[in-house]
């Protein structure tokens, strides 16, 4: 392969022959006298050799040709055809001699040689040797410092590996010694503590499946009065007067140690106060009571002390199964979850935590968006968000997201709406993305040293369930 021409950050290396094991988003380096060039391969196009189409037609027509050939002793027509039929390996400048492309030099079309850099190579040259090594693909063996603290977006269209690599990611930052939390929407991590073929796996020691409303609980006489009014201003939507008439009641019947649905309800009922408020705060209790993720009891309610799932010594992989909860009760769980979070880290009861939230636009309310970069991730609450739709994550997550890791998509204002938002470009992006096969991701980001880095992720063989069930798959499955 030789340069041949470049224009703005793009390159064009002439190839006479195909070069197939040579993919999108891989690395090629131009080297000239300890000079270099660093190229990423968006594209291949067949070289404009002049006289092609009428070579073409002439082959075409099929006569001339042998005529041609019994002409040419020396075999000259074959290298002619090969000339012909040379390729034009389009690529974008990375870096120019290990800086920013903005430096003005280009290696010697003559004597310049490329040649392949596998993503091994490149990711040791662009991250310092990881801190806390986890391994997501071959030669692809990421520091996980650099989720811990940050935002991290996976997209994807539907069944092209996001919740494979969230998979990966999440057990390997447990194994690290991470709290990871995760929001289970569809149940399919609940099984990540077996194999495939059924024997455990290495994060079953440290995995804790809980079902908020059935073996998780929370006492209400346990809620603080900050949870309280998140939960119910947040998911519940009740005005600030009514909650300060709730707070008073609650604060009452806590202190008295007599505090359970039914004696506040009894309260809200009796007390004197306006009326609009007693009826808004009395459906807002029974809602809540509704929803069964609280509960009276002192004893049934053992999943209440969340402090105690995060053991100060070692990792954590909390799997709130959410699949099951209607609506209304998810967004009253993570709102109650979320705000406990804080103040249990707040209070430095617990050490930083990792949560992983799918389709998080379903429950999660719109001013956390902000909370989650700014504030959330200041006190210890870093966020990997997971998503079909990359139009529900907002343009302010994008810019302030540390990696990106992007599967297959086709759909075109998608497609737009990342490099808008990324410091990628579309010419990239509208590549490589649709063409990335299951399972194979476009990462970028600080666990990549801030350079698009395409790999097939790893399948340590965890047993994950699918996303859809179904009759005939169960029947198959077990037949
Ligand atoms: N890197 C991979 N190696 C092996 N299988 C994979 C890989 N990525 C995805 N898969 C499989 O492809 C299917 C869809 O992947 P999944 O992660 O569930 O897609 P998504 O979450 O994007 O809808 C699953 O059956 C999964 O096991
Ligand atoms: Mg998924």
């Amino acid at each position: 392969m030789k340069v041949f021409r470049k224009s703005g950050d793009k390159v064009e290396l002439l190839a006479l022959s195909w070069d197939a094991s040579l993919r999108l988003g891989d690395y090629l380096v131009a080297e000239e006298d300890g000079r270099r060039i660093l190229l990423q391969v968006i594209d291949v196009e067949y070289a404009d050799v002049p006289g092609l189409m009428e070579d073409i037609l002439r082959d075409l027509s099929g006569s001339a040709f042998e005529e041609v050939e019994r002409l040419d002793p020396m075999d000259v027509l074959s290298v002619i055809r090969s000339i012909r039929d040379s390729r034009v390996v389009v690529a974008k400048v990375r870096k120019v001699n290990n800086a920013e492309p903005d430096v003005l030099w280009l290696p010697s079309r003559y004597t310049s040689k490329v040649r392949r850099v596998e993503v091994a190579e490149l990711l040791r040259e662009v991250v310092p040797v990881p801190k806390v090594p986890v391994k997501l693909g071959e030669g692809v063996v990421v520091d996980v410092m650099n989720v811990e603290g940050s935002v991290t977006l996976i997209v994807g269209r539907k069944e092209s590996g996001k919740s494979h690599l969230s998979k990966v990611l999440a057990s390997g930052l447990a194994r690290a010694g991470c709290n990871v939390v995760v929001l289970d929407v569809n149940g399919e991590y609940v099984s990540l503590g077996r194999r495939r073929n059924g024997e455990r796996s290495e994060v079953s020691e440290l995995m804790k499946v809980l079902t908020p409303g059935l073996n998780y609980q929370v006492q209400l006489a346990s809620l603080s009065d900050e949870v309280l009014a998140d939960v119910m201003t947040y998911a519940l939507g009740l005005p600030q007067t009514s909650m300060r008439e709730l707070l008073k009641l609650f604060r009452d019947l806590r202190r008295r140690s007599v505090l359970n649905f039914a004696n506040l309800l009894r309260a809200v009922q009796s007390v004197p106060m306006n009326e609009s408020v007693r009826e808004a705060l009395a459906n807002r209790l029974l809602t809540l009571e509704s929803t069964g993720l609280f509960t009276d009891d002192h004893h049934e309610a053992e999943g209440d002390q969340l402090e105690t799932l995060f053991p100060p010594d070692r990792g954590v992989l909390v799997v709130f199964d959410i699949s099951k909860l209607s609506a209304l009760q998810r967004r009253v769980f993570v709102e109650y979850l979320l705000s406990r979070l804080k103040e249990l880290l707040l209070n430095d009861e617990i050490d930083p935590v990792v949560l992983f939230a799918e389709e998080a636009h379903l429950y999660l309310r719109e001013t956390y968006w902000e909370d989650v970069i700014t504030r959330m991730r200041h006190i210890g609450i870093s966020t990997v968000l997971i998503t079909n739709q990359p139009d529900s994550i907002p343009a302010l997550i994008y810019r302030q997201a540390d990696n990106v890791f992007m599967f297959n998509m086709r759909n075109g204002s998608d497609i737009d709406h990342l490099a808008r938002n990324l410091e990628i470009d579309t010419e990239t992006l509208r590549s490589m993305l649709p063409n990335l096969p299951q399972g194979t991701v476009l990462a970028w980001g600080k666990v990549v040293g801030r350079l698009p880095v395409v790999f097939k992720v790893i399948d340590p063989y965890l047993m994950t369930l699918g996303r859809t069930r179904t009759k005939l798959g169960r029947m198959v499955q077990h037949g």
